[in-house]
């Protein structure tokens, strides 16, 4: 498998995500008994054991890692875990690390099971132990990890960014002696939607045996239905009829609340014909993300609930409006950008540069957030074209490109 042959083994080697780099550098060289426990969650495939292992390397710390999912019983927990954490610096001396690091993989394994003692071992644990212990969780929804906030530093992971994806993968080309076709690695990367191992795989499975890479052999990835599930969430978000209900389709989906607004933030313009609904649910969807920031800022997660609810109040609001239309866009404008033209790109630069001025905002939001919602706008209201135009004074190709 090229994830286990590229798998990094030092944490220069990870690709994206350099605030938790950093913080993971940080923690683990002050670490000292009575220090917090560092607790990495995020969407999968984005190198989260990946950069423990890497830490463990970089730093000489002897890594021990479980997997939760396999010890799950308060018993099972201590009996595993407790010794370790006790005993680390006795081993020390023993096999010439600086000491063991503990690492218990796949902590979500227990969220919400019926044995609750789980979690409170692991508690336990975390204020007595005398080596350092990171948690890993695949988890979708923050609230879960409301039990180890207070006992760790916690670190967000995010979705690994196009360009950088692409560099790695390129990378792997140049090593495996893949002569990938202009466009094809975009197309992975595009898919791949910020996951590493993902991207990895599938430039496996489609170049294997073959020396030169081409768009058509990607072509039979789209296939595979990536969003149902993020489809079906937005869905259900749309028809519900209160903001109970609304919320409940939150708590149970599987997708991570940061991916439900970013579905909900791309798709608004297409449910909404009406600019006052439209204006409505994308007020409450702002107001969300303060409050998102906030929490990020003061790590005061019981915000997560009001901030979910601000996330879908406005769309429950305005719902009357909405139109029956149960087609959503996927993937996101800016993996999209990716895969066209190089004249294509040119125009969409001209319209990001453009856009970013009048609305004071990097160019890369005005791609992600802001390019989408003015060409839906344009399409649903063409009376405003001429408005919009001038406003934002788009040169007559990126127009008629808009509009097209
Ligand atoms: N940030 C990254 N930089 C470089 N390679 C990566 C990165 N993320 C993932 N990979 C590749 O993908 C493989 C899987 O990554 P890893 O197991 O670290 O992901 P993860 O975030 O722990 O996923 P999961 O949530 O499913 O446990 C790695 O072996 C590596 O090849
Ligand atoms: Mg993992």
């Amino acid at each position: 498998m090229w994830t286990e042959k590229y798998r990094p083994k030092s944490i220069c080697e990870i690709i994206g995500n350099e605030e938790a780099k950093v913080a993971i550098v940080k923690w683990l060289k002050n670490w000292v008994p009575g220090n917090e426990g560092f607790l990495l969650w995020g969407p999968p495939g984005t190198g989260k054991t990946s950069l423990v292992q890497a830490a463990a390397h970089d730093f000489q710390y002897q890594l021990i890692e479980m997997n939760a999912s396999d010890v799950r019983t308060e018993k099972q927990i201590s009996r595993v875990m407790g010794p370790a954490s006790i005993e680390g610096s006795l081993d020390k001396a023993f096999y010439g690390y600086r000491g063991l690091l503990l690492f218990v993989d796949e902590i979500d394994g227990i969220f919400g099971r019926e044995d609750h003692g789980g979690m409170a071992a692991i508690q336990k644990i975390l204020e007595v132990t005398r080596v350092p212990i990171i948690l890993a969780a695949n988890s979708t929804q923050r609230e879960a990890l409301q039990p180890l906030i207070h006992c760790c530093q916690v670190v967000r992971f995010q979705r690994v960014r196009p360009p950088v994806l692409l560099a790695l993968l390129k990378n792997i080309c140049r090593l495996e002696g893949i002569n990938a076709e202009e466009g094809a690695l975009e197309m992975i990367t595009e898919m791949s939607q910020g996951d590493v191992r993902s991207a990895i795989n599938d430039l496996q499975s489609t170049s294997s045996g073959a020396v030169t890479l081409r768009r058509e052999n990607i072509a039979g990835l789209f296939a595979r239905d990536r969003p149902a599930n993020i489809s079906e969430t937005l869905n259900s978000i749309f028809a519900a009829q209160t903001l109970r209900e609304a919320k409940k389709v939150i708590d149970e989906s599987d997708m991570d609340y940061e991916s439900i607004y970013q579905a909900l933030h791309d798709n608004l313009p297409f449910r909404f014909r009406d600019p006052e609904a439209l204006a409505t649910a994308y007020d409450y969807l702002s107001k969300a993300d303060i409050c998102f920031g906030e929490i990020k800022k003061t790590q005061d997660w019981h915000l997560l609930s009001y901030a979910l609810e601000l996330m879908v109040s406005g769309i429950v609001l305005a719902k009357d409006s909405a139109k029956e239309n149960n087609h959503f866009h996927f993937p996101h404008g800016r993996f999209v950008m990716l895969g066209r033209s190089r004249a294509t790109r040119s125009l969409l630069d001209e319209l990001a540069q453009k856009i970013g001025f009048r609305y004071h905002v990097s160019k890369r939001t005005a791609t992600e957030d802001y390019l989408n919602v003015v060409k839906v706008i344009m399409l649903n209201h063409p009376e405003q074209k001429p408005k919009i135009s001038e406003q934002l004074s788009f040169s007559d190709e990126a127009q008629s490109y808009l509009e097209g």
